[in-house]
């Protein structure tokens, strides 16, 4: 575990803060964030790819609460988003908007205007369609809009299925045999500038293989493309980088993604863009929860906590594993146990024949690797108020999102006429 988190005593400190204290004054559940975790994770990336000119865009869509966006602005990161309400949270947070690279296989007209006027560094333009589109819109405001193709490079990143983009079956991209024709056909465009090539393969991998064979792709496109007068200046090669979810899991440290990527690109004259998410957020954050009920059944013994798959998807939806600690630590007698949460589904569990210690009602349970896709996949299912998110910086911490309201929640529905 990094030196942010650890256990003083037998309470469990993140930072310089206990979570039982957070606990006391926000209520549960709640996710915690560490910023020198965050900050650390970034100041890796930034250190690894040094000697490269290289933009970090950081995957908002990874954990895109408006006070996090600023603390990576000002580690002096841009931004990878994927629609306009991401773009919105770039600019609340004070973001550069020359520093963004706008995804997504499904933007509209209002995004793409929307992101030409805030003047980004360009979009992933994901299909031929999609790119006439652009064009069109581009045309209409009298502006070029900067362009890289996402091209499907064709490779298997051996991950989970639901998270693998980069083959041949996957939504995403442009086939990269047609990448080619493609481009020639978008350089003639008059509202479109292109600018770069793009690819990310999928999210979770710990095999650099993939990487280096996507990349070595993107670097023999650029260069026939280069060759045919076509201006490319930068390869992103999206993000993607596995952390570990088990306590012994080892995943590749950011110096040694960089060690083998700057390899490709050495002597070539790309600037390089990133656009990592779970690799700087997954594990600096937290969600605490605290234990309603013990179930004693005849097959299994569950430990029901008042957080539910609405709270944290990843769960129920890839059988994610996450640890889970106690934020006290109490017995030394240890226990197998499903820790599930109260919504009525039976995929509705946190963990699965779990050793844990055991724990009685009240204690607070800390589920890790929880600061990328958990809050922003949470939602409002069986009407369940989404959870506040606290932020800690050495002995300080501060509510970065409240916890929803009844009324919040209820007040966008009408009552129509005719009932
Ligand atoms: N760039 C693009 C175009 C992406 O689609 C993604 C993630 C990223 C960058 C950031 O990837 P990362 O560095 O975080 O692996 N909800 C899933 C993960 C979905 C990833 C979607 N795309 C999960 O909880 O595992």
């Amino acid at each position: 575990m990094h030196s942010s988190f650890q256990y003083k005593g037998s309470e469990f400190y993140m930072e310089g803060v206990s979570l039982t204290e957070i606990a006391e004054s926000v209520g549960t559940p709640f996710y915690v964030y560490s910023y020198e975790f965050l900050r650390d994770s970034f100041t890796a990336y930034k250190k690894a790819f040094s000697e490269m000119d290289t933009l970090i865009c950081y995957s908002v869509k990874a954990n895109s609460n408006i006070a996090v966006l600023k603390a990576f602005s000002d580690l002096g990161a841009g931004y990878d988003i994927v629609s306009g309400g991401e773009l919105l949270r770039v600019k609340r947070a004070g973001g550069d908007l020359g520093k963004v690279v706008f995804s997504g296989v499904g933007k509209t007209r209002e995004e793409m205007k929307a992101a030409i006027e805030a003047g980004i560094l360009f979009f992933n333009v994901e299909s031929e369609e999609e790119l006439h589109v652009l064009d069109d819109v581009g045309k209409e405001m009298g502006r070029k809009a900067p362009v890289a193709l996402r091209v499907n490079p064709d490779i298997n990143a051996k991950t989970h299925p639901y998270i693998s983009t980069g083959f041949k079956k996957s939504k995403f991209g442009i086939e990269i045999g047609r990448a080619f024709e493609v481009y020639k056909e978008a350089n003639k465009m008059e509202g479109i500038d292109v600018i770069a090539i793009d690819a990310h393969i999928g999210s979770q991998i710990f095999d650099l293989t993939p990487f280096v064979d996507s990349v070595k792709k993107l670097i023999t496109l650029a260069d026939d493309l280069v060759k045919e007068g076509i201006n490319i200046q930068y390869i992103d090669i999206g993000g993607g980088l596995g952390i570990s979810y088990k306590l012994d899991d080892k995943p590749p440290h950011p110096s040694m993604y960089a060690d083998i990527i700057m390899k490709e690109f050495s002597g070539k004259p790309y600037k390089l863009v990133l656009e990592p998410g779970r690799s700087l957020m997954g594990n600096s954050g937290m969600l605490i929860t605290k234990v309603l009920y013990l179930k004693e059944g005849t097959e299994k013994k569950f430990v029901i906590v008042d957080a539910a798959m609405n709270d944290l998807l990843r769960p129920a939806f890839y059988e994610s594993y996450h640890e889970i600690l106690p934020v006290v630590k109490g017995s030394q007698s240890k226990e197998v146990v499903d820790v599930v949460g109260p919504i009525c589904e039976s995929g509705d569990f946190l963990a699965q024949d779990r050793e844990l210690p055991k724990v009685a009602s009240g204690d607070l349970l800390a589920v890790l690797s929880t600061g990328a896709y958990g809050f922003v996949m949470s939602s409002n299912y069986n009407t369940r108020q989404r959870v506040p998110e606290v932020l800690v910086k050495g002995d300080q911490f501060s509510v970065i999102r409240k916890r929803e309201t009844y009324d919040e929640l209820l007040n966008l529905e009408e009552l129509p006429d005719f009932l």
